[in-house]
């Protein structure tokens, strides 16, 4: 079969990174974290201290600022360096939407996620990947979970990375960047007309893994 390009948006930690990941793996597929690329220019803007409202400073840090992923175990690089671990904290979290909202810093990121993924046999996952980056794709799905659900996972996913942080602050990061994603003026983030809803509040991840691969068989 020809190969195919999907689409997986939704709101912050919905599980949709773990089942671009699987139904990547299965496919033979590259899989594309767009969500690491606008954290690892955000981490590289902390570094800077450029102050966001500074069009011209964002700039100048954009232009010297290089995104990509290693091929052996798809860490992001930032100017070549593994930056996989500092862009997980609540550090980069707290910022992150700021820094998403920026127009010049999305058509950074949407043009290189367009040149990665231009001859398919790829799967992004993301906020706008269904509405602005591949309006096109083979399968649009759009993942959702209810808060509580996705506070719990991404809270047991930090501590076990090693981060000291509580759920309160976990849950106000979440509702945060779900609330700034969603009312941003650029692309904000939305279900394509034509996505396929997975609510996984009441499914494994493994479960949801494995809808959505059956949504995959029905279209190739
Ligand atoms: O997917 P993840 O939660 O790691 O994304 C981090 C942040 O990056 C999101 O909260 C959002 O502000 C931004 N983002 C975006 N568009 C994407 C992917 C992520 O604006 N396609």
């Amino acid at each position: 079969p020809p190969p195919l390009t999907i689409a997986i948006d939704g709101y912050s930690a919905c599980g949709k990174s773990t089942l671009a990941r699987a139904l990547a793996r299965r496919l033979g597929y590259s899989y594309i974290d767009t969500g690491a690329m606008y954290r690892a220019v955000t981490l590289q803007l902390q570094r800077s201290g450029v102050d966001l409202d500074d069009e011209s400073a964002v700039a100048s840090t954009l232009s010297e600022t290089t995104i990509g992923f290693r091929p052996t175990d798809n860490h992001v690089l930032l100017n070549g360096v593994d930056v996989e671990d500092q862009i997980r904290g609540l550090n980069v979290s707290n910022m992150v939407s700021q820094v998403a909202a920026l127009s010049q810093v999305r058509r950074a990121m949407v043009d290189q996620q367009r040149r990665m993924g231009a001859d398919g046999g790829v799967i992004l996952d993301g906020r706008d990947i269904g509405t602005v980056v591949f309006p096109d794709a083979d399968l649009k799905l759009f993942v959702t979970a209810d808060i509580e659900t996705r506070i719990d996972r991404r809270l047991s996913e930090l501590l076990s990375n090693g981060q000291e942080v509580r759920r309160e602050e976990v849950a106000a990061n979440l509702k945060e960047r779900d609330h700034i994603d969603s009312s941003r003026a650029d692309s904000p983030l939305r279900m394509a007309d034509d996505a396929i809803l997975l609510d996984n509040t009441h499914l494994n991840l493994e479960q949801l893994v494995e809808r959505g691969a059956e949504l995959v068989a029905q279209i190739r």
